[in-house]
C-alpha cells in the first residue's frame, strides 16, 4: 500500500544542516498496524509527514498502491491526501474558533459530493466512536488534553481513510486515557481493516501492534 525506498530528508537552515532521515526503507501493507519508536529528534514526525504526502523527501522514492507518487497528478495527490489518508498530529492542530463538531467536519468540506447533512452525520458518527458525543458543541479550549486528542482522532476518522498516520496519539495522556485511545485504534484496525502507522514512546502500546519499527538518528535500526 505504502512503500518508501531510500528516503532521505535533510533540513537546511542558515547555520546547520540536519539529516532527519537517512536512507529509510519501509513498506506498509494494507491492513497492517505498525508502530514507530525512537528517541526525540530521530525523525519520526518527519517520516510520518513524508508518508502522508505533507512534506517531500530530499531524495528517495514513495509508492502508493504500487504507483510512484511522482506519477500522480496534483489533483490525484490532493485526492489521496484528502480521502485516503487520515492524519492525527502530535499537537492536535484543532481550530480554536470552531466547535468540536465543526472541527471534525472540516476535512469533509473540501470534498466534492458530500452534502452538509452527510458531513454532520459522519462527524457525529466519528465523535461517537471516540466517546465524545456529549461534547460536540464545546470549543477546544473547553476540553481536556485527552478529549482534544480524541477530537483529532475523530477528525481523521470522519473521512473514512484507508490509512491513519498518528503521531504520538497518546503522548499527552495518562495511561488510562492512553489505553482508551489505543483500544479505539486497535478496533479500527481489526474491525474495519484500517491501515495504521503510529508513532509512540510507549513500549507497552507498541507491543500491541503487529510490527515495531525502531529508529535512531534518522536511520532504521530494526
Ligand atoms: N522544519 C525544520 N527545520 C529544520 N530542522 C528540522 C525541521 N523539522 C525537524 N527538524 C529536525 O529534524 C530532526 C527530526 O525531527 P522530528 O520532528 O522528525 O523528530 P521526532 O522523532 O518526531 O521527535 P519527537 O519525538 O521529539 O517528536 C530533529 O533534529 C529536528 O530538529
Ligand atoms: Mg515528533
Amino acid at each position: 500500500m505504502l512503500k518508501l525506498t531510500d528516503i532521505e530528508k535533510v533540513y537546511q537552515t542558515k547555520t546547520i544542516e540536519t539529516v532527519a532521515l537517512n536512507r529509510v526503507n519501509l513498506t506498509v501493507s494494507k491492513g497492517e498496524f505498525v508502530s514507530i519508536m525512537g528517541p526525540s529528534g530521530c525523525g519520526k514526525s518527519t517520516l510520518l509527514s513524508i508518508m502522508g504526502l505533507l512534506d517531500e523527501p530530499t531524495s528517495g522514492h514513495i509508492e502508493i498502491d504500487g504507483r510512484p507518487v511522482t506519477s500522480y497528478s496534483d489533483r490525484e495527490l490532493a485526492h489521496l491526501r484528502n480521502q485516503k489518508i487520515g492524519f492525527v498530529f502530535q499537537s492536535y492542530h484543532l481550530i480554536h474558533d470552531l466547535s468540536v463538531i465543526d472541527n471534525v467536519e472540516l476535512p469533509l468540506l473540501y470534498r466534492s459530493g458530500v452534502s452538509g447533512k452527510e458531513r454532520r452525520q459522519r462527524a457525529h458518527a466519528a465523535l461517537d466512536k471516540v466517546g465524545l458525543s456529549a461534547r460536540t458543541n464545546h470549543f477546544p479550549n473547553q476540553l481536556s488534553g485527552g478529549q482534544r486528542q480524541r477530537v483529532a482522532i475523530a477528525r481523521a476518522l470522519a473521512g473514512n481513510p484507508e490509512i491513519i498516520l498518528a503521531d504520538e496519539p497518546t503522548g499527552n495522556l495518562d495511561s488510562v486515557m492512553g489505553e482508551e485511545i489505543m483500544d479505539i485504534l486497535l478496533g479500527l484496525n481489526r474491525r474495519e481493516g484500517t491501515t495504521i502507522v503510529m508513532v509512540t514512546h510507549d513500549e507497552q502500546q507498541a507491543l500491541k501492534t503487529e510490527r515495531v519499527v525502531r529508529f535512531f538518528d534518522g536511520s532504521q535500526v530494526s
